[in-house]
């Protein structure tokens, strides 16, 4: 098999390390399944993406939804960005992380009315409006609020992302956003709206994207509209461009946030406004594992299970979207061969699983497997199926390592039922 190895997660030894850890070591002392961050990729990325743009006046703010932990917010934070939140759960968090309303902006397709108005009260830097009806309303809390809301269009620039149809954005068969001419038409709308202050066009047109051009397509098509709101006499202070850029989970071809940037640099420089990016899987995806212990191994009919105590409640990517992560053991041992395997979990579902038909060494009952680039939208998209507690989650900072959620009790599962017994 592969071992997949980087500068944050490789092998020292025998043994697999994040940043100078051994994982071996968290594994004994936390017990598994276990998401595992390397808080040093988190940096590093950060600063990758956001030295790539240096030319722009620019502002990432980070699409928590990717990763929530409220250390992992906070790394990002303290780091310089702003954070993107889609729901007022994740408004809780990024303020509970340190993050400035300043710099945090709501985006969602269905805000309720508390959460605009949560958006409001907190003074949030501005709300990503994706239909007529949510602009009205908007107008109208922020009315009673006595306050002006700075609110952003979010325009579906029809164009193909070519990424899974699942979380493809930009179609015009998705439900996000508004087309061009509606968008131009509610930014008309503007003398009506006395409570609404415009500040830019915003765009999201999918996620796990792999190639610059829809990028590059999306962006030209806003920038369009742009000029065309500027000369209706509307000036907007930013376009945003959302997240959506992709990364290797095998061995995907991607492009890096330099070239990135010399892509779609030259059309955005053309506007003369603020950019802003939302990248949520770029930043956290390759910085975190899960990982799991073979509980069992057998072969059925000729197919060979390795069973491990990580389950599509824990890492569901597999499951819902075919999704590939590279599985590889903890720990190396010599003279093991390869076999073709699938690595399951305990829930009850043929659809509870880690990987299918892969390349794996051999591995027993007891021994620990990581599962790879589980940073982004793993622990988030976590449930409690079969009243499975949810994983621990630890950040790894150079020779140290840090518990930032402790595994689930049983009891804390229940305390919202058992009064009501
Ligand atoms: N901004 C908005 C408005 C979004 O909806 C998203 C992701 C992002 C930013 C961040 O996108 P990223 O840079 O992470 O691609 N659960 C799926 C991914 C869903 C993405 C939803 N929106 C998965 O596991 O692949």
């Amino acid at each position: 098999m592969n071992y997949f190895e980087s500068e944050y997660f490789k092998y020292k030894g025998y043994q697999l390390f994040c940043e100078n850890v051994p994982l071996i070591e968290i594994a004994d002392q936390q017990s598994t399944p276990t998401y595992v961050y390397s808080n040093k990729f988190f940096i590093d990325r950060y600063k990758e993406f956001d030295k790539a743009f240096a030319g722009l006046d620019h502002q990432i703010f980070f699409a928590c939804k990717s990763n929530f932990n409220l250390s992992v917010i906070k790394t990002f934070v303290d780091a310089g960005s702003g954070v993107d939140v889609n729901s007022e759960g994740e408004l809780f968090r990024a303020l509970k992380a340190g993050a400035s309303p300043k710099k945090i902006i709501m985006s969602g397709v269905g805000k309720t009315k508390n959460e605009i108005k949560l958006a409001l009260e907190n003074d949030l830097l501005m709300i990503k409006a994706e239909s007529e009806e949510e602009i009205l309303l908007i107008n109208e809390i922020a009315g009673s609020l006595n306050t002006k809301a700075r609110v952003a269009i979010r325009v579906n620039p029809d164009v193909d992302a070519k990424t899974h149809p699942y979380i493809s954005t930009g179609l015009a068969k998705n439900k996000f956003g508004v087309d061009a001419a509606t968008a131009l038409r509610l930014f008309k709308l503007k003398k009506d709206l006395k409570n609404i202050k415009y500040t830019g066009i915003d765009m999201h047109i999918g996620s796990q994207i792999t190639k610059v051009e829809p990028f590059v397509e999306a962006i030209e098509k806003l920038g369009e509209l742009f000029q065309k709101v500027k000369s209706e006499g509307i000036s907007l202070e930013h376009i945003d461009l959302g997240g959506g850029i992709g990364v290797a989970y095998n061995n995907e071809k991607t492009f890096s946030a330099e070239e990135f940037s010399n892509a779609v640099s030259p059309i955005l420089k053309k506007l003369n406004c603020k950019v802003f990016f939302e990248p949520g899987r770029f930043l956290t995806a390759n910085g975190g594992v899960l990982i799991a212990q073979v509980l069992y191994t057998k072969k059925n009919h000729d197919k060979n299970f390795i069973i491990t105590d990580g389950a599509m409640n824990d890492l569901l990517r597999p499951s819902i979207y075919g999704a590939y992560h590279h599985i590889q053991p903890l720990t190396l041992t010599k003279d093991k061969k390869d076999i073709t395997a699938d690595v399951v979990g305990p829930v009850c579902e043929s659809g509870d699983f880690l990987a299918k038909n892969v390349q794996i060494t051999e591995c027993k009952r007891g021994e620990f497997i990581a599962v790879l680039s589980a940073g982004a939208y793993g622990m988030v998209m976590s449930s409690n199926y079969n009243m499975r507690r949810r994983p621990a989650e630890v950040l790894v900072s150079g020779n140290n390592f840090k518990v930032v959620r402790r595994r689930e009790s049983f009891e804390s599962l229940l305390k919202d039922e058992i009064d009501l017994l």
